[in-house]
């Protein structure tokens, strides 16, 4: 399973990665506003850092404009992934991209028929919001489960990456029901090193042998 790290915050991109664990980035109009950067300037300075995936989101609602922002994106750097709504133009743009080579990740999938189109189309990510399914009431979990069946039904080769990821069990449900890849918040990442017995167990070792030193 691969981990993205989703942010814009150039120092948590780089904690993560000094970990090893970061296999790209995500990003989308609202986490990049919260850099006051624009978003050319932002994905270039990830890109120096992080040499995978790194998703930038279109901002134009029509499919001419989407495959314009999506020229200049790409330009920045061979990893750039195109992130494009789930609507008719982006199916459009998503089409063309996918023909041409361009790597596309089709966002804000809340079902499995939105998935199947984007599929269909020749996306290379899906990313379905499971968090935001869980805030409405309903099982973001199932989504992920429903399109691994449908993907593996027809063998698309669109990874499935889990976003709009909470805490710490989204990401091991996410694993468990095969997703491909899971983009995570810093602080979620985080979380996933801590159990208290590991940290029990640590504090007994080091106390035993500091007395075995005596
Ligand atoms: O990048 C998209 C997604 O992960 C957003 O998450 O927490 O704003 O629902 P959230």
């Amino acid at each position: 399973m691969q981990f993205f790290l989703d942010t814009g915050d150039l120092n948590e991109i780089k904690t993560a990665h000094s970990w090893g664990l970061i296999d790209g980035v995500t990003t989308n109009p609202s986490i990049v506003a919260k850099t006051g950067k624009d978003q050319m300037t932002l994905i270039r300075e990830i890109c120096e850092i992080i040499d995978g995936p790194i998703s930038a989101e279109v901002i134009a609602l029509d499919a001419p404009g989407m495959l314009k922002e999506a020229a200049e994106l790409a330009k920045i750097n061979k990893n750039v992934v195109i992130k494009l709504p789930m609507t008719k133009d982006g199916m459009i743009a998503c089409k063309k991209l996918s023909a041409d080579g361009v790597k596309t990740n089709v966002t804000l999938i809340f079902s499995a028929n939105q998935a199947l189109l984007a599929a269909k189309n020749g996306a290379t990510y899906v990313s379905p919001f499971i968090g935001r399914l869980d805030d409405v009431g309903q099982t973001g979990m199932d989504l992920i489960a429903e399109i691994r069946t449908i993907f593996n039904n027809y063998g698309f080769e669109t990874q499935i990456l889990a976003a709009s990821v909470r805490h710490s069990e989204h990401v091991k449900m996410s694993a468990l029901a095969g997703a491909d890849v899971a983009t995570i918040p810093l602080k979620v990442l985080e979380g996933l090193f801590s159990h208290p017995l590991t940290k029990m167990g640590l504090d007994q070792f080091l106390a035993d042998h500091a007395k075995s030193k005596k």
